[in-house]
């Protein structure tokens, strides 16, 4: 096999990250401008057609000119960080929201305050952290630090204050000259919140610039610039405003709601069409307790309907477009969430460990701002498309606004053009040029394409990856690998849509990988299908192989790699076919990985774990196994019977050391002697196992099946005899002997083992076998009336499985196969050993299946392992039309 040139840099392979790395041919955005803002960091961004309003750590809100990037007012009123802001195009309002405890809304004409929105039980409701306008019912939704979600509906009237307005209290010492400002009261619970150490939406939280309450010389900022007193608006007492308690959700989350958004979305630069009468508008808030809770809104009264546990962390930021919300999480997850089938669709690894606090849309590409001071575009099919550092500190705020002037291009055709703003903590504001993927993407159809599957290769992608970690459980050398393997797997099916986690199965052993693709929830109870694989590999010498076994090679349409066919590929097939039925939002039944790290040596602790966490499972319906070959190269397979295995190590020793054969030779009766004689004595000369009764429980051959197996003889030019012996009936191999000492030929070893291992079939009980295996060798044994002795212990064993051939699961899936080949398929057995099936079939009360993708060339556990790409890819194919079609109704279907 020639060697062609590595496919896929090492240096990529690692990152745990399924997202393509970035193409060197994509530009990052320009920076148009920048303002910065001296005294404090900016944690809030808003627009409207003339002005940029920022929300100051130090309690203002700075107005920027758009067309001369000047400061052209300061609005003061606030005596807390200004955590929010909002603008509300229909009223020509801001809205902004602080630490201070109050909502304040703001004429964006004339540039002064209008309203001072309490919220109820005031003091309590800690800082105010979201913020979201809806025009069409009027009202202002935010998210405080008690945990509470509150409203305030305004009356049709533009304008018009809808209760009557309440004056502010009297101003006290600390209040600014403004006038305006109330004081934030202490909070008996939330005040006692620790300094931020780690999370930047705590900081900006309780960590006023000014120290609360404001010393009265700090409302006169210094001349250099900051918050000058000349630019600052005159203000005037804005009418105070109570929100009524029934307006209020009290404990809407179980930590502070740091974002909030609406659906369909109400930011510039998204492409949702805005509601109308008709359309249901809806609510999501996110909160430091790791949730998304969806809200309907029937008269304007946020009512629950779904709550998404994001499981990484706080959810720091939300944006919206459709049906799809972006939560963006502690750690550098962002969690893509579909509103209507309710599910989790996919995870973007931005940065791992990295928070991302801000994100806006502009179309379908998403900008996510971390921690770090990094800017990240990503595309619908959430690749990576641009990243840059945007700041020299934490980015905190964010907002796409469209710009008026298209820019023209080289050809002369205008593109349009918008403005990502971005805040930070180095208290910089910053514009970056931006466009909008149509502009970026200037054909169509590559678009379309992009949002499928840009590479049409998620599942390579993700397998080159999974196949350089050379998880080989069967020597401890590689029990870090196998560790790794498992921890790439559970972040790959997590940014796949899973919800997934790793499950120890013991001290020495590996972990097992569970992973959840939750189908839309309906109404009525939905099929829930335990696919069963696993991650670990045998062993790979290079000597054997013509590539490097732990680099994915695609060559003349094979992918070639220790563990592609056994079984890393198929199970990417099947992550792949529901992470493409999520991105759908067709996938309606639950798909339950079970995914192992032992297999190859026996699925050690697997049963024990499984017993364990049968109630974190949940109920099976069927269970899936895909890890196996076809048994042409040509034809489609199923698989409806796999043998059983017995592994027994038989060790015969002196009870002495070992010898020299020259100095001993002839004076003693040599334990590789006996073992010789004894594994002789194990088969007859036609290879009949001489175990006393070991043939009497199989099962005979029906006439059906000898039908069969004349029709699969044709197919694989090989006598139905020989199909027989490899899947119906039993075995015995003796695998490896080896010898105590320096194994030299002058040596007479004291010690020898040796591996012998038999196939069991229908319907021979595997205890009675490996008992009468034993004590055949005993009784064997003792004949030689050698003084050596002899000990036997049994290594693993793995119990027979068929398949129910009737079963309407087993028949769905035939067709499935049969659709999308169009082909009957061929029913096989198979000689090869899974432990986990029969187990499972057992322990969930229900049938397995098993879909073979592989070929018959397939060489597994052998130098050269490889798997037809085309028969991954539509066995993909084949596992999304079977998901489909077992949702829709198993029995219907068949
Ligand atoms: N995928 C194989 C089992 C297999 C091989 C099924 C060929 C059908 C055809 C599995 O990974 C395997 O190697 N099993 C071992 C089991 C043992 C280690 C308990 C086997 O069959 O020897
Ligand atoms: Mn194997």
């Amino acid at each position: 096999m020639p060697k062609p040139a590595r496919y896929i840099q090492l240096n990529q392979l690692r990152s745990a990250s399924l997202s393509r790395p970035l193409d060197p041919a994509n530009e990052n955005p320009a920076l148009a401008h920048s303002l910065y803002q001296k005294c404090s960091s900016v944690l809030s961004l808003a627009a409207d057609d003339q002005n940029i309003y920022s929300g100051s750590q130090a309690d203002d809100i700075l107005v920027w000119d758009k067309a001369t990037f000047t400061l052209k007012s300061t609005l003061q009123g606030h005596t807390g960080s200004v955590l929010a802001l909002q603008y509300a195009p229909d009223r020509k309002w801001l809205f902004s929201a602080s630490g201070d405890s109050s909502v304040r809304v703001w004429s964006t004409t004339t540039l002064t305050p209008l309203f001072r929105i309490s919220p109820h039980l005031d003091s309590d409701s800690g800082d105010i952290f979201s913020l979201a306008w809806s025009p069409s019912l009027s009202t202002i939704y935010f998210g405080c630090q008690n945990t509470s979600l509150q409203w305030y509906a305004f009356s049709e009237d533009k304008g018009s204050i809808p209760c009557p307005p309440r004056q502010d209290p009297p101003f006290d010492t600390f209040c600014n000259n403004s006038g305006t400002a109330t004081p934030r009261r202490a909070h008996k619970f939330f005040d006692s919140y620790p300094q931020y150490t780690r999370r930047a939406a705590d900081l900006n939280a309780r960590n006023s610039y000014r120290s609360s309450p404001s010393p009265p010389e700090s409302s006169s900022p210094p001349t250099d610039g900051c918050l000058s007193p000349a630019l600052s608006a005159s203000m005037t007492a804005p009418a105070a405003l109570d929100t009524p308690a029934k307006n209020m959700v009290w404990s809407a989350h179980y930590g502070y709601i740091y974002c909030m958004a609406l659906s369909p979305s109400t930011y510039e630069g998204s492409d949702d069409k805005p509601a109308s009468a008709k359309d249901e508008i809806r609510l999501v808030t996110g909160s430091g307790d790791s949730s998304v809770k969806l809200w309907s809104l029937p008269a304007g009264v946020p009512t629950l309907e779904h709550t998404f546990d994001c499981g990484s962390g706080a959810v720091l930021a939300l944006t919206v477009r459709a049906n799809t919300v972006y939560a963006g999480c502690q750690d550098g997850y962002v969690k893509v969430l579909d509103l209507e089938t309710r599910t989790c669709v996919r995870t973007i690894l931005v940065q791992e460990g990295v928070d991302v606090l801000s994100m806006s849309m502009l179309d379908s590409d998403l900008y996510t701002c971390s921690a770090n001071g990094q800017i990240q575009r990503w595309s619908s099919s959430f690749d990576l498309s641009a990243s840059w550092d945007g700041h020299s500190g934490i980015i905190l705020s964010s907002l796409i606004v469209l710009s008026e002037t298209p820019k023209d291009n080289a050809d002369g055709a205008s593109k349009p053009r918008a403005v990502l703003i971005t805040g930070g903590n180095d208290d910089y504001i910053k514009l970056w040029d931006v466009e909008p993927p149509t502009a970026r993407i200037s054909d169509q159809t590559e678009l379309d394409q992009v949002q499928q599957d840009p590479h049409n290769d998620t599942l390579l992608y993700a397998l080159s990856k999974f196949i350089s970690i050379p998880s080989i459980s069967g020597h401890p050398r590689y029990k870090e690998d196998c560790r790794q393997a498992a921890i790439w797997l559970r972040k790959c099916l997590s940014q796949l849509g899973a919800e997934s986690s790793l499950i120890s199965t013991g001290e020495d052993n590996n972990p097992l990988v569970l992973a959840t693709f939750h189908g839309a929830q309906t109404q009525t109870k939905i099929p829930r299908i335990l696919f069963y694989g696993h991650y670990d590999v045998i062993d790979a010498h290079k000597s054997g192989w013509s590539s490097d076994p732990f680099q994915l090679l695609p060559l003349n349409g094979y992918l070639y790699g220790r563990g592609v066919t056994d079984n890393k590929g198929p199970i990417m097939a099947v992550a792949c076919a529901a992470a493409s039925l999520l991105r759908k939002r067709a996938l309606d039944v639950d798909l339950v990985m079970l995914v192992e790290g032992e297999e190859e040596s026996g699925s050690r602790g697997f049963s024990e774990t499984v017993k364990k966490y049968k109630d974190q499972i949940g109920e099976i319906d069927a269970i899936l196994v895909s890890n196996s070959t076809w048994i042409s190269e040509t034809t489609p397979c199923i698989t409806y019977g796999l043998r059983g295995v017995i592994h027994c190590e038989v060790e015969i020793s002196s009870s002495g050391s070992d010898l020299h054969s020259g100095v001993d030779g002839g004076d003693t009766m040599e334990p590789m002697m006996d073992m010789v004689k004894l594994l002789g004595s194990l088969t007859d000369s036609k290879k009949k196992v001489a175990i006393p009764g070991f043939y009497d429980a199989v099962r005979p051959l029906t006439s059906d099946e000898r039908q069969l197996y004349t029709v699969l003889s044709g197919v694989t030019q090989t006598p139905a005899s020989s199909l027989s012996a490899k899947w119906r009936e039993p075995a015995l191999t003796v695998h490896n002997v080896e010898v105590s000492g320096p194994k030299n030929s002058t040596v007479i070893p004291a010690t020898i083992k040796a591996r012998v291992s038999l196939r069991v079939v229908p319907d021979q009980d595997l205890d009675t076998i490996a008992t009468n295996l034993q004590d055949y060798l005993k009784s064997e044994f003792e004949t030689f009336r050698s003084p050596n002795s002899l000990h036997m212990s049994i290594k693993h064993i793995a119990d027979w499985w068929l398949g129910k051939l009737d079963d309407p699961w087993f028949l769905a899936l035939e067709n499935a196969i049969r659709d999308e080949w169009g082909v009957e398929p061929l029913r096989i057995r198979e000689g090869g050993s899974i432990p986990g099936i029969p187990y499972l079939e057992k322990e969930f009360s229900c049938h397995a299946l098993h879909l073979p993708l592989g070929q018959s060339t397939d060489q597994a556990h052998l130098p050269n392992e490889r798997i037809s790409l085309a028969n991954l890819q539509r066995g993909q194919a084949v596992l999304e039309r079977f998901f489909t079609k077992v949702a829709r109704g198993i029995v219907s279907e068949v």
